[in-house]
């Protein structure tokens, strides 16, 4: 644990002990955060690669943003965006994605529904994916629901030589045509042929913007293709890689309290979600840092 800043406004941080995360403690998101202290919030993301703030019970939408602006400009949610499977007729602001499976009136308020969420990284199928994603848990079932996150870094530093310089270089398309849950976007068509996969095209090796250390960037499994190879070629490195990323030994696993803030960064970290019981009720709201085009 360090603590930072002697007196009033005192923070710690401590690690999670596993390949990354660490829970901020003696942050209030409802106040302004002091500039001092948004610098060490900032290191401690770089460094950390997801932060998590407990007992923030109570935050409107309005301080959710502002806190999230100590991270970086906002980015849109893709909300009004049918195609991105977010659409929701909840009421709130144009930089919040309401991820949820409660149903009013028999429609859902929000997206991914109950069901697992497979790993991903938020909206990389656009050209300039967020990043960072902010999530707010305002109601959480008893059990299940749970989120992991991928240290990518890591995923990458402990790669098989040969495996790394095979992708180096190299392109993967993301899926725009599903969600990480697995339904289709409306109006996108089924994907028959990986080559012919719909969303944006990504280094799979990519360069960190503020720390310069490289990462697996993945994505999205379903439908991905390595541009340019022989769909089986692909099919077999994309297995390997995934297999490799998603070992244990890269994880970790949180478990959600009301109150919880969990932000972090799109651009080494990849993260999916635990099914749980559909007739319990889930409500997050999600803010993204605006991102630009991995390099
Ligand atoms: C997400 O993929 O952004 C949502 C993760 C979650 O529901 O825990």
């Amino acid at each position: 644990m360090i603590a930072y800043g002697a007196g009033t406004a005192a923070i710690e941080v401590v690690p999670t002990g596993f390949a990354l995360g660490a829970e901020i403690r003696g942050i209030d998101a409802r106040k302004p955060v002091p500039p001092e202290t948004a610098k060490t919030l900032r290191e401690a993301w770089k460094q950390h690669l997801v932060l998590l703030f407990r007992g923030q019970t109570g935050l409107t939408d309005q301080q959710l943003i502002t806190f999230t602006q100590v991270f970086g400009p906002l980015q849109a949610a893709p909300n009004s965006d049918v195609t991105a499977g977010f659409g929701s007729f909840a009421d709130v602001p144009p930089e919040v994605a309401v991820i949820s499976n409660i149903k009013v009136d028999g429609r859902p308020i929000g997206a991914l529904g109950a069901g697992e969420a497979d790993w991903h990284t938020d909206m990389s199928f656009i050209e300039e994916p967020p990043a960072g994603s902010c999530l707010y848990a305002i109601e959480v079932p008893a059990s299940g629901g749970n989120t992991s996150f991928i240290n990518m870094h890591r995923a990458l530093d402990t790669l098989d030589e040969e495996m790394a310089d095979a992708v180096n270089g190299v392109q993967c398309v993301h899926d725009l045509s599903l969600t990480s849950t697995g339904s289709r976007r409306q109006g996108v068509a089924e994907v028959a042929d990986v080559r012919e996969t719909p969303g944006a095209r990504h280094p799979v090796l990519r360069t960190h913007p503020d720390t310069k250390r490289k990462a697996l960037f993945l994505g999205r499994r379903r439908n991905a293709w390595l541009v340019g190879f022989e769909v089986e070629d692909s099919e077999r490195l994309l297995d390997c890689l995934w297999a490799h990323a998603t070992d244990e030994a890269h994880v970790w696993e949180h478990r959600w309290r009301e109150g919880d803030i969990v932000l972090w960064d799109n651009r080494a970290v990849m993260h999916r979600r635990d099914a749980f019981d559909p007739a319990t009720r889930r409500l997050m709201h999600r803010t993204q840092v605006k991102g630009g085009r991995p390099r």
